[in-house]
């Protein structure tokens, strides 16, 4: 039963966001499912319905409906069309507003579930996906790719350029993590990114084929 309600899941949110093009597609959520039950896996409590069920869910709320409160309203009427219990389907809807980012739910209010999706969604910002993704997010809300600011030894945050947002929020998201695999999965992931930075900068500046001093 469970098993159908989960296909029937990933049917619903491929409706949802299925032709998304800010770094929200169908294959972000079906990744995020992959990484929470690898990690869940290791956590005996953890119920590994909820915790995809709401991997699946987790940013039809935030991105694709009018509002929050009409987008849980959907999720809800969804729910109940393939009849998943009362229970389950509270605690999903309730977990669901916790997952982004911006939510800030304190640490304590968090379910086992609520911190591996947490993990495995961060997780996703992260390496060659993360940054494919922001340039993505760049290109769709058309945002530059970069400014000369993003390079300087400083690195003062740009916010407005997609390399601004590597030192904004993606090389701050390791800290975030709840688990010890995340964890361990991030600062493996990371190091590309503080690589693709450093060739980034030396290519802007051309630096890796001048010379020193070279000035054409
Ligand atoms: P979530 O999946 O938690 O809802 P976001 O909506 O914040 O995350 O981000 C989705 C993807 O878009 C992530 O890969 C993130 O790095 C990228 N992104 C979000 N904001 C920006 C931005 N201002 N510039 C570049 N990429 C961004
Ligand atoms: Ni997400």
């Amino acid at each position: 039963m469970q098993d159908k309600q989960i296909k029937q899941t990933k049917q619903f949110v491929f409706d949802e966001h299925g032709h998304d093009t800010t770094g929200h597609d169908f294959n972000h959520i079906l990744r995020v499912q992959r990484m929470a039950l690898y990690i869940g896996k290791q956590f005996p409590s953890c119920n590994l319905f909820i915790l995809q069920m709401v991997a699946l869910l987790h940013d039809v709320a935030d991105h694709k409906l009018a509002d929050t409160h009409t987008a849980l309203k959907k999720i809800q009427a969804f729910l109940e069309s393939i009849e998943v219990p009362s229970n389950d389907r509270s605690e999903i809807l309730s977990i669901i507003p916790q997952i982004s980012y911006s939510a800030q739910t304190p640490l304590d209010q968090l379910s086992i579930e609520a911190k591996i999706i947490q993990d495995a969604d961060r997780l996703d910002a992260l390496g060659a996906i993360g940054i494919a993704r922001a340039f993505a997010y760049g290109g769709a809300t058309g945002q530059k790719m970069a400014s000369d600011e993003d390079f300087e030894l400083d690195h003062v945050a740009q916010n407005e350029t997609s390399v601004g947002h590597f030192y904004d929020k993606l090389f701050k998201l390791p800290d975030t993590l709840h688990t010890s695999s995340a964890k361990k999965i991030a600062n493996q992931r990371i190091k590309i990114m503080y690589k693709f930075i450093e060739i980034m900068d030396k290519e802007w500046k051309g630096v890796d084929y001048l010379e020193k001093g070279n000035i054409l």
